[in-house]
């Protein structure tokens, strides 16, 4: 069958198919997130016709403000994802504390941890914008009365991450482990459908991204590394690139190579960037794609978490830009 005519649904039970191990409820937890996700890219395409534009008047559990296009993309995960019986735990950027779901029930094996909607600052100048997600399994012996517990595990043990880029189209990637894979959402059939079959990230890349404004506060290394990059030190020159939704610039790190980094700044020692529901899901997905992603010395993945919404600082994107900054740290 032609690449265009696999749905995500299709390509997700194919995939349970030729792996007997991997378990048959992902098709279940996927279809909450593609629901979601396109009830979230219809508001954010009808973004300046309907009131969804502009603040939502609370302040987040990070001390920001939220939109209310963060608000509706919020509750329309909740929602649909918590609808699906396996579903015991979600965790997301706009709550503090993670929602227990199917109390009770012993069936219900699976958190979900996600920013509902990354890149807010770019919601009301019609930039791109996007989704996160992660999944992960209880671990063994953990109730439903520690809800921590469930997802403050390292991002080795996600069974499965992705993302939606709400961008000039709807693409959703995903990968539960076995490549990665991008389905564009066509508007006439309202399905997810594949179009970027086995993504691998280029060795190297025309780009770097990160908010040089910054620069001055950035450790040593770092600006150093940014020397290196201008200077032609890596065999070519580079451009740069910052859209300032970190979902939109890995998606173009991951189609085009180069490097995205969020390094530590004065203002945030530890990077802006969220470790649970924004680096990791990233950073499984550039390892699944044969990229890199590290927090500066350790990789991302082998980061054992202590609290929901704490931060890190990430450097992710092709081999030889990776491997150059790995040179320079040491
Ligand atoms: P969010 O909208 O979920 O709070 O995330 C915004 C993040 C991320 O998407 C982006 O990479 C970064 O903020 C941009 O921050 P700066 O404006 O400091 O560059
Ligand atoms: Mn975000
Ligand atoms: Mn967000």
């Amino acid at each position: 069958m032609p690449t265009s005519f696999i749905t995500v649904q299709q390509h997700i039970l194919e995939e349970q198919r030729r792996f007997p191990g991997s378990s048959g409820e992902f098709s279940s937890l996927l279809s909450g997130i593609t629901m979601a996700t396109k009830m979230i890219q219809d508001k954010v395409r009808r973004a300046g016709l309907s009131d969804i534009l502009g603040e939502y008047g609370e302040t987040n559990v990070q001390g920001e403000r939220q939109q209310k296009l963060d608000v509706f993309a919020n509750h329309a995960l909740i929602h649909f994802l918590g609808l699906r019986e396996r579903v015991g735990v979600l965790a997301s950027e706009e709550n503090e504390q993670p929602v227990i779901v199917h109390q009770g029930s012993e069936d219900a094996n699976y958190a979900i941890v996600f920013d509902p909607l990354d890149g807010s600052s770019n919601i009301d100048v019609n930039v791109s914008v996007g989704t996160t997600f992660s999944i992960l399994r209880r671990p063994d012996g953990v109730t439903l009365h520690e809800p921590d517990q469930w997802v403050l595990q390292p991002g080795s043990k996600q069974i499965a991450a992705g993302y939606v880029v709400y961008g000039s189209s709807t693409i959703l990637v995903y990968s539960v482990g076995n490549g990665v894979h991008g389905f564009t959402l066509d508007p006439s059939l309202g399905a997810y459908m594949l179009s970027h079959p086995s993504m691998k990230m280029p060795k190297q890349g025309p780009y770097y991204s990160v908010n040089e404004a910054y620069r001055e506060s950035f450790p040593e290394p770092y600006r150093d590394y940014l020397d290196r990059l201008r200077s032609g030190a890596l065999g070519q020159p580079y451009a740069s690139r910052y859209i300032g939704s970190m979902v939109a610039d890995f998606h173009r790190t991951l189609l085009k190579g180069g490097v995205f980094l969020y390094p530590p700044t004065h203002e945030n020692p530890d990077g802006k960037l969220r470790l649970l529901y924004e680096a990791n899901p990233i950073a499984f997905l550039a390892e699944q794609a044969g990229g890199i992603a590290i927090d500066g010395k350790r990789r991302v993945l082998d980061i054992e978490p202590e609290s929901i919404h704490q931060r890190t600082p990430i450097i992710v994107g092709s081999q030889v830009e990776l491997t150059d900054f790995g040179r320079l740290i040491g």
